[in-house]
């Protein structure tokens, strides 16, 4: 039964690219009597529809393939995450697995699970620690790669980007969670890709937290602030949607008067693209679940497996979202 799940999920064309690999020689940990794996999950919390999506693909995953999912989350705060983790090295789960919530930090309880021979998978984002030996694998996509695809694209449409004609693009910049992985790194990919174009600048950047809400509080403030909005770059969907109600309460037109650009491709951002209030969309794939519970019963069978996973993404024009929309599943 177990081989038979493997074969089926190594067959999803997600993804994968292993960069190198390493050993899982700290994989002490086991399956119960039964051959029951269990594992514990901090999740970043419920702060997107990325995220619920994500979520679901965990939970399902798992229940999918028998494996005894415990699962917590941190409502985005990393203090609730350590907490999790250490109660999950307390109940000797077989193997942890979860999404930071930012980068730093992570050591001491890291190196918890690692003397308690529990294996640790990083899913989604990244830590910035220098001993990579504290984890066995990190599955999530690129998310320079991200910035830069919609960095890009703002510097092939320049011309129709600079909506009030005034020679340059002002670009106001929705940044996710501060300190957060996905924050950091399409912040530094999106700015490289414009470095290219002169007349394009961030004007004003900001947190809104990846939350709906938070995009729309920050867009008010902008709108307020700052001149000549030409362009929304919003780390996520969410934030963009968000943004286009302060847009609209403002009088003004998404996709006319203020072009946006997002991250991820979630329904709700998808439906905004095809209604041609969202320009265009870089996809950041939540459909985890499978890969991580195949390596995580790689990791437990002792099997080699590589140290970096990296989710394959595509991206998403307007005239795109109104074909796959119907067949959207998040
Ligand atoms: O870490 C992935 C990011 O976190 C997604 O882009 C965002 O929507 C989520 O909250």
């Amino acid at each position: 039964m177990l081989k038979k799940t493997l074969i089926a999920v190594s067959a999803i064309p997600l993804t994968t690219l292993a960069l190198t690999s390493c050993g899982s020689d700290s994989a002490a940990g086991g399956t119960d009597d039964d051959g029951t794996i269990t594992m514990g999950f901090a999740q970043v919390g419920a702060e997107s529809g990325w995220r619920t999506a994500n979520t679901k693909s965990i939970q399902e995953t798992a229940e999918a393939e028998g494996i005894d999912l415990k699962f917590s989350d941190a409502q985005q705060k990393q203090e609730n995450q350590i907490k999790a983790i250490r109660s999950y090295i307390q109940q000797k789960v077989d193997i942890i697995a979860f999404s930071p919530v930012v980068e730093t930090g992570w050591d001491t309880v890291l190196l918890e699970a690692k003397r308690a021979g529990i294996p640790v998978i990083l899913t989604d984002r990244a830590v910035d620690s220098e001993d990579t030996s504290l984890y066995e694998t990190f599955l999530g996509s690129d998310f320079v790669l991200e910035g830069e695809k919609a960095g890009e694209w703002l510097v092939e449409n320049a011309a129709e980007a600079d909506v009030d004609g005034d020679g340059d693009v002002n670009v106001v910049e929705l940044q996710g969670t501060t300190g957060a992985a996905p924050a950091i790194d399409r912040k530094t990919g999106f700015e490289s890709a414009i470095a290219a174009d002169d007349s394009i600048s961030i004007g004003a950047s900001q947190t809104g937290d990846f939350t709906r809400d938070g995009g729309k509080k920050v867009m008010e403030a902008f709108l307020k602030s700052e001149d000549g909005i030409d362009v929304v770059f919003a780390h996520n969907d969410d934030m963009g949607l968000g943004a286009i109600e302060a847009i609209e309460a403002a009088g003004l037109t998404p996709g006319k008067d203020v072009k946006i650009i997002t991250i991820d491709a979630v329904k709700d951002g998808m439906a905004a693209l095809a209604e041609g209030k969202i320009s265009f969309i870089v996809e950041c794939n939540p459909l985890l679940g499978p890969q991580l519970m195949d390596l995580a019963k790689k990791v437990l069978a002792g099997e080699e497996v590589p140290e970096r996973v990296v989710t394959e993404e595509t991206t998403f024009t307007q005239e795109q979202a109104k074909e796959v929309l119907p067949e959207r599943q998040y």
